[in-house]
C-alpha cells in the first residue's frame, strides 16, 4: 500500500510517499517564507498560486527519488482542512485529478490529525491512549487520543495560538516573518527574569489557554523604547519562558486529570527546544513519557498527511475504488468531529 500525501494548507508545499510496510520512502518540502516575507504574513492568493507551481514538480522528484512511478500509487491523500481555502483547493484538486486518472481513492485528511499522529512515525512510538499537545500557528489544543480518529478536545486557546503569539511577538521585536524560530534563537542569548510578563490562565483550573494578552504585555515593554540587542534578547527569553511555563503546566494537568502517562507534542511550536527541554525534565521527574515527531516533521509537511492516510487505510475495511468526481475543502474543521477509523 503506497500513499502519496499532499499538504497545501498554508505556506508550505509538502509531498511524501509513505508505504504501509516500508515506511516513509521520500518526502519534499517547499517553503514560501521568502514569498510572503515582504508582507509580514501569508498572502492567501500568492500562497495558492505558488502551490500550483510546486505540487507536481515536487511529486515527480519524490517519485524518482523513491524509484516509483504514478501507477504504483494505491491512494492519494491531501489536506482537506483546516487552512486557507484557496491553498487547500490546490492540493484537493490535484489529488482528485490524479486519483481519478489513476483509478485510486483520494483521501481528505485533517491537517491537525496529521500533526497529532506524526509522533507515531518516530521510534519509540506512543501507544493509545495518550494526551496530545497540539501547538501550531493556528491552534493550541490539548486532546485525549484513544485511537486513530478518536479525539476528545480537553482544552484550547480562547484567542491566539501559541505559534501565533510567537509570530506576533517576533514582529514586535523586528524579527520578520515567520518569527517563531527567530524569536527562539534570539531567546538563547537572553536572560530570563529581566522583565515581568504574565503567565496567562496558569491558575485558571481548566485546560484552556489564552496568549493574546502576552503579546500585548510585550508591546507595553517595547512601545516607545529604543531597545539594545541585549534588551531584545531578554524580552525574547522571558516571552518564551512564559509560553513554555503555560504549555508545560497545562499538559501536566491534562495528564493528571486523565490518569494517562504519555504526552505527544506536535505542531510547529513542538520544534521549540526550550519547550522540549522543559518537558523532558518534568517527564523524568514525574515518571511520564513525552513523544515528539522528528524536528523536520513538527512544522507542516507532506509526510504527516501520507502517514495519517496510511493509518486510516490500515483500519478501513475496504477501499473506495475510485476518486469521486466532486470534492470540497473544509477551511474550518474541528478535529473532535472526526469519526474513529
Ligand atoms: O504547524 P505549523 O508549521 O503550521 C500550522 O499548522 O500553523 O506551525 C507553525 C508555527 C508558526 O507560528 C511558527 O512560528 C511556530 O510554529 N514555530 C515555532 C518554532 N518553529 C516553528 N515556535 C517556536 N519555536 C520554534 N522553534
Ligand atoms: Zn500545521
Amino acid at each position: 500500500m503506497l500513499v502519496l500525501g499532499i499538504e497545501t494548507s498554508c505556506d508550505e508545499t509538502g509531498v511524501a510517499l509513505y508505504h504501509a510496510r516500508r515506511g516513509l520512502l521520500a518526502h519534499a518540502l517547499y517553503s514560501q517564507a521568502a514569498l510572503h516575507a515582504d508582507y509580514g504574513g501569508v498572502v492567501p492568493e500568492l500562497a495558492s498560486r505558488d502551490h500550483i507551481r510546486r505540487v507536481l514538480p515536487l511529486t515527480r522528484a519524490i517519485l524518482a527519488q523513491a524509484g516509483c512511478v504514478l501507477a504504483d500509487l494505491d491512494a492519494i491523500a491531501y489536506t482537506q482542512g483546516p487552512g486557507l481555502a484557496g491553498a487547500l483547493l490546490v492540493g484537493a484538486s490535484i489529488a482528485h485529478g490524479l486519483a481519478y486518472a489513476l483509478g485510486v481513492p483520494a483521501l481528505g485528511i485533517h491537517h491537525l490529525e496529521g500533526h497529532l499522529l506524526s509522533p507515531l512515525m518516530a521510534r519509540p512510538a506512543p501507544q493509545f491512549p495518550f494526551i496530545a499537545l497540539l501547538a501550531s500557528g493556528g491552534h493550541s489544543q490539548l486532546m485525549r487520543v484513544a485511537g486513530v480518529g478518536d479525539y476528545e478536545l480537553l482544552g484550547e486557546t480562547l484567542d491566539d495560538a501559541a505559534g501565533e503569539a510567537f509570530d506576533k511577538t517576533a514582529k514586535l521585536l523586528d524579527l520578520g516573518y515567520p518569527g517563531g524560530p527567530a524569536l527562539a534563537k534570539l531567546a538563547e542569548q537572553g536572560r530570563r527574569g529581566r522583565i515581568t510578563l504574565p503567565r496567562p490562565m496558569l491558575h485558571s483550573g481548566d485546560l484552556e489557554f489564552s496568549f493574546s494578552g502576552l503579546k500585548t504585555a510585550v508591546l507595553m515593554q517595547v512601545k516607545g523604547r529604543a531597545l539594545d540587542p541585549q534588551a531584545r534578547a531578554d524580552i525574547a527569553a522571558e516571552f518564551q519562558a512564559a509560553i513554555v511555563d503555560v504549555l508545560v503546566a497545562k499538559s501536566l494537568a491534562a495528564l493528571r486529570l486523565s490518569g494517562l502517562k504519555q504526552l505527544v507534542v506536535a505542531g510547529g511550536v513542538g520544534a521549540n527546544l526550550e519547550l522540549r527541554a522543559r518537558l523532558t525534565q518534568v517527564a523524568a521527574r514525574d515518571g511520564l513519557q513525552v513523544f515528539y515527531p522528528a524536528l523536520e516533521f513538527c512544522t507542516d509537511n507532506g509526510a504527516m498527511i501520507a502517514f495519517a492516510a496510511a493509518k486510516r487505510l490500515e483500519h478501513a475495511s475496504r477501499l473506495t475504488p475510485h476518486a469521486s468526481r466532486s470534492f470540497s475543502v473544509r477551511p474550518r474543521w474541528g478535529l473532535e468531529t472526526l469519526a474513529p477509523a
